[in-house]
C-alpha cells in the first residue's frame, strides 16, 4: 500500500506571519532538529476510492466586513472535485471556510494546500480519524505544499468543525479566519424529520478586534493578552458583523452554534426568556432535548439549537444574548482596574452582558420539521467497564512557572510521558482538573515571576509594577476558565465536581451545561474537574489533548497523549 503524503519535521514552530504580527515576547525555544522537512509530490491512495474528494486551499484574502477598507483575512476556499453537490457550501462574504457535509460510512479526500506565507496544517476537530490524518502539530506543511487526507467517516451526526493547529500559531490562524464546519449525517439521524437546506443553518460565534484601518487586530495586550487569551471587542456571526440572522417567519430551524472564539466563553439567553431549546452536542444528538434558561458554550463546543418562528409574524426579531457570569476579574476587563494598562480595556469583557446575534423573520414560509422527542438511541459507555473507574487518571491544567501547564509540563512536539500512554482497545476514564494558578499552590512564594521579566519587558506596565504585589489580583487572574479538548475520542461526561469553584460564579453558571450526550470539549471553570470517559479504538499513534482557549494552546497547555 502506498504511504500517503507526509512530512516529519518534528520541530517547535513559532514564527510570525506576515499579516497577523504577533509580538512574541514569550521565551520561546526552537529545537535546531536538522533532519527536517523532506519534500515530496503529495501521493494520493491508490487503494482509496474517495466518495467525496475537495480541494482545501488556505489563502490570504481581502474581504469587505466593515464598511470602508477591506480587512485582510486568512481563509480556507474549498472546491468540490468529486462527489455530490450538497457536500459542500460556500458561505458568502465571509472568510469562514466552506461548510463540508459529509455521511457516516463515506470516505473522504481532502487535499489541503497551504498558501498562507507560513507553515500551518488541518486538524479536523472531534473527528475520529488515523493519527496521520489528524493534523498533529508536527504535520505542518510549508507555504507551498500540500497534504492529503483520506479519511472514511467514522463519527455519529454531529457538528464537526476544522481550524490549523501548527503549534505556536493556532490561535492567530484561526484568529486572521481559518475556520469551518465540518457536518456529518447518520442513518438514525436521517430517520428524523430535522431540519435540512436553508433550515440547517450555521452560526459561528466569534470575536475580533478591528482597528481604525478595518484590520484584525490580535493581542494588542502583548503578554498578558496571552496568559488570560484574546478577547475581541465586537462579535461576529458566521464571519459577518451584523450579528443578524435573516429568516422566514413560519418556519422550523435548527441553529448549528459553533463557539468558534479563541478564548470567549458565552452564556447564551433569549432575551425574551423562552428557553433555549437544545438537542446536540458537539459529536451527537441528546437522546432527548433539553430546556435550559441559557446555555453556556465554552470555546469550540457546538450545540444545535431548535429555534421555532412557527407562531411568530413577519418583522419579529429575537435576541440571543450573553447574560452575565462573574469571571470579568480574569479577563481582559481586570486591565482597566487600576489604571495600569492604558488602553488594553476590553470594551466587551468576559461575562458581560451584550446581544450575541439577532433573528429577523423578514420573510415567510413554512415547514414541517420536527423536533421529536427522543433523537439519538443513548450509546453510552457503561462505566463498569472502565479499567481505571475508581482510579481515574487525573490531569492538572494549571499556570507554572508563567507558563500553562498539564501535570506541571509544556508542549514538547513528540514527547509523551508514561501517564500519557494509553491502550489501543481500552475504555478509561480521565479526571481532568482545573487545577488554577500557583499563587495557590505553590509554597515558595512569588516564584511565578521568577526569571522571566514579563512585566519588564515591552512596557506593557508602564513603569507600574505595583500589580505584582497585590498577589489577591495576580492569583484571582491565574484563576482561569479552560476548555479542555481530547483529539481522537468523543467522550461522556460523567461528572462535575464543584466544591472548589467560587459558589457566585457557579451559581451563575450551573444551569447552563449539557453534560448528556458525546463531546470532545469540556469547559472547565476556576476550581472545577471533571470525570470523562471514553474509549480508544481503531487507531494506534500520537494524539493530542490541549486547552482549547487558543492562546493556552499555542503556550504550551496542550501535550501528547498515545495510543498503543
Ligand atoms: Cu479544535 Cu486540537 O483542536
Ligand atoms: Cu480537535
Ligand atoms: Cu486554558
Amino acid at each position: 500500500m502506498k504511504e500517503p503524503f507526509r512530512i516529519n519535521r518534528r520541530k517547535f514552530l513559532a514564527k510570525a506571519g506576515a499579516s497577523a504580527a504577533v509580538t512574541m515576547i514569550w521565551p520561546f525555544f526552537s529545537s535546531c532538529d536538522s533532519q527536517s522537512s523532506t519534500t515530496a509530490k503529495p501521493e494520493l491512495g491508490k487503494d482509496f476510492q474517495p466518495d467525496i474528494d475537495l480541494e482545501l486551499k488556505a489563502v490570504q484574502r481581502d474581504l469587505s466586513i466593515l464598511s470602508g477598507s477591506k480587512t485582510k483575512v486568512w481563509a480556507y476556499e474549498g472546491k468540490l472535485i468529486k462527489g455530490n453537490k450538497e457536500a459542500l457550501q460556500t458561505l458568502e462574504g465571509t472568510y469562514l471556510g466552506p461548510v463540508i457535509k459529509v455521511s457516516k460510512g463515506q470516505k473522504v479526500r481532502i487535499r489541503f494546500q497551504n498558501d498562507l506565507p507560513e507553515e500551518s496544517i488541518v486538524h479536523w476537530h472531534g473527528m475520529h480519524v488515523p493519527e496521520r490524518y489528524d493534523g498533529h502539530p508536527q504535520d505542518v506543511i510549508d507555504s507551498g505544499e500540500t497534504y492529503i487526507y483520506e479519511y472514511e467517516v467514522m463519527n455519529r451526526a454531529g457538528t464537526y468543525w476544522f481550524h490549523p493547529h501548527p503549534h505556536g500559531r493556532t490561535g492567530p490562524q484561526v484568529y486572521n479566519g481559518l475556520a469551518g464546519l465540518l457536518l456529518v449525517t447518520d442513518e438514525e439521524e436521517q430517520q428524523l424529520n430535522l431540519p435540512q437546506g436553508e433550515f440547517d443553518l450555521p452560526v459561528v460565534i466569534q470575536d475580533r478586534t478591528f482597528d481604525d484601518n478595518n484590520q484584525l487586530v490580535y493581542l494588542e495586550n502583548g503578554q498578558m493578552g496571552r496568559m488570560t487569551g484574546f478577547l475581541g471587542n465586537r462579535i461576529l456571526i458566521n464571519g459577518r458583523p451584523e450579528q443578524r440572522l435573516n429568516l422566514k417567519a413560519g418556519c422550523k430551524y435548527r441553529l448549528r452554534l459553533l463557539n468558534g472564539s479563541n478564548s470567549r466563553i458565552y452564556k447564551l439567553a433569549w432575551e425574551d426568556g423562552s428557553p433555549v431549546t437544545v438537542f446536540g452536542m458537539d459529536g451527537s444528538l441528546l437522546n432527548a432535548p433539553k430546556e435550559l434558561s441559557y446555555l453556556m458554550l465554552g470555546p469550540a463546543k457546538r450545540a444545535d439549537v431548535w429555534l421555532d418562528l412557527t407562531n411568530k409574524p413577519e418583522g419579529t426579531e429575537l435576541t440571543m444574548k450573553n447574560t452575565s457570569f462573574p469571571l470579568e476579574l480574569m479577563s481582559g476587563g481586570m486591565m482597566g482596574n487600576g489604571g495600569m494598562m492604558e488602553g488594553a480595556k476590553s470594551v466587551l469583557p468576559q461575562g458581560s452582558e451584550y446581544p450575541v446575534f439577532t433573528v429577523l423573520a423578514n420573510a415567510s414560509g413554512s415547514n414541517d420539521y420536527t423536533l421529536p422527542r427522543q433523537l439519538a438511541q443513548p450509546d453510552y459507555i457503561d462505566p463498569s467497564t472502565a479499567r481505571n473507574l475508581n482510579a481515574p487518571r487525573q490531569f492538572t491544567f494549571a499556570m507554572g512557572h508563567m507558563e500553562w501547564t498539564i501535570n506541571g509540563r509544556t508542549w514538547e512536539t513528540t514527547e509523551v510521558a508514561d501517564e500519557e500512554t494509553v491502550k489501543l482497545g481500552s475504555t478509561e476514564v480521565w479526571e481532568l482538573i482545573n487545577g488554577g494558578g500557583m499563587m495557590d499552590n505553590d509554597d515558595d512564594g512569588g516564584g511565578m515571576m521568577d526569571g522571566h521579566g514579563m512585566m519588564g519587558d515591552g512596557g506593557m506596565m508602564g513603569g507600574e509594577n505595583d500589580m505584582m504585589n497585590n498577589q489577591g489580583m495576580m492569583g484571582n487572574m491565574m484563576q482561569m476558565p479552560h476548555p479542555i479538548h481530547i483529539h481522537q475520542v468523543q467522550f461522556n461526561i460523567l461528572e462535575r465536581n464543584v466544591t472548589d469553584v467560587d459558589p457566585q460564579l457557579w451559581d451563575a453558571v450551573k444551569d447552563g451545561f449539557v453534560d448528556e450526550g458525546w463531546h470532545d470539549t469540556v469547559l472547565l471553570m476556576p476550581g472545577m474537574s471533571a470525570k470523562v470517559i471514553m474509549q480508544f479504538k481503531d487507531f494506534k499513534g500520537l494524539f493530542v489533548y490541549h486547552c482549547h482557549n487558543l492562546e493556552h494552546e499555542d503556550m504550551g497547555m496542550m501535550r501528547n497523549f498515545k495510543i498503543v
